[in-house]
């Protein structure tokens, strides 16, 4: 087994205290996702998608990362095979426990997006967002958090499905699997003869398509299975 790829989703962070979408106390429990993660609310209301980003960005600055995120970090140090990580989080949690080339396909919080012209660039979590920065290469605006919204393409599809071809282990860690198409990367996998593993707090929408399960907290979970899958390579 040289190859793994590894799909997080929100339940990675959850320990970290940042709330999951779809759980109690979810994120868009306390905001309709048609006004904040669409391009359609961003029109009606920019300065409402803004102070939501705002907030979500603040939040960001007082989390850090859990076991769960350093157990991939030295996963992918240790493993001696690719240890490929794509996660649909934008909160940067990955490479703040050390993982590297990690493939951001629903965007990260700290970058900006042109709509007129798909440029995207950094934005430290330092600063706010506002309604007034131009975008450097074409100079339009309003410019807009690069987080990818309902209805909107995923980025890095292609190199995904790559990845997801080639792997001999696919695994994916705290995702609810109801937002496609990452909740079909299992399937690609397993049709390529991957083996497949969920790990998960309780099962998914998806959890069937998986040859194996894990569940609990992703902090102890994730720690254990790195530390399973390194004993068993040395
Ligand atoms: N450990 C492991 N799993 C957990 C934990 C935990 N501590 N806490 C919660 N979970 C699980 C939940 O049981 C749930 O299945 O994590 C999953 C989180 O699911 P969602 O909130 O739906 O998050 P996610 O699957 O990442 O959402 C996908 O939807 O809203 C969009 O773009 C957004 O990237 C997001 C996408």
């Amino acid at each position: 087994m040289d190859k793994i790829v590894i799909l997080t989703g929100a339940g990675i962070s959850a320990e970290s205290g940042l709330g999951t979408f779809r759980g109690a106390g979810g994120l868009w429990e306390r905001k309709r996702v048609e006004d904040v993660a669409t391009p359609e609310g961003f029109a009606r209301d920019p300065q409402m998608v803004i102070d939501f980003y705002n907030m979500r960005r603040g939040k960001h600055r007082e989390v850090q990362p859990n076991p769960a995120h350093d157990a991939l970090a030295r996963l992918q140090a240790e493993y001696g095979g690719e240890v490929v990580i794509v996660t649909q989080n934008v909160d940067r949690l990955h490479e703040r426990g050390g993982s590297a080339g990690v493939i951001h396909m629903h965007g990260v919080l700290d970058g900006l997006l042109c709509n007129a012209c798909g440029f995207r660039w950094d934005w430290p979590f330092e600063r706010k967002l506002d309604l007034e920065t131009p975008c450097p290469s074409c100079g339009a605006g309003p410019t807009r958090p690069d987080v990818v919204w309902f209805g909107e393409m995923p980025y890095f599809l292609d190199e995904i499905e790559t990845h997801l071809s080639g792997c001999d282990l696919f695994v994916a860690i705290g995702t609810s699997g109801n937002v496609y198409p990452a909740a079909g990367f299992v399937q690609i996998a397993d049709i390529c003869g991957a083996d497949t593993l969920e790990i998960n707090l309780e099962a998914s929408a998806v959890s069937s398509g998986f040859a194996r399960q894990l569940r609990g907290p992703a902090s102890e979970v994730v720690p254990a299975w790195v530390e399973d899958v390194l004993s068993n390579r040395a």
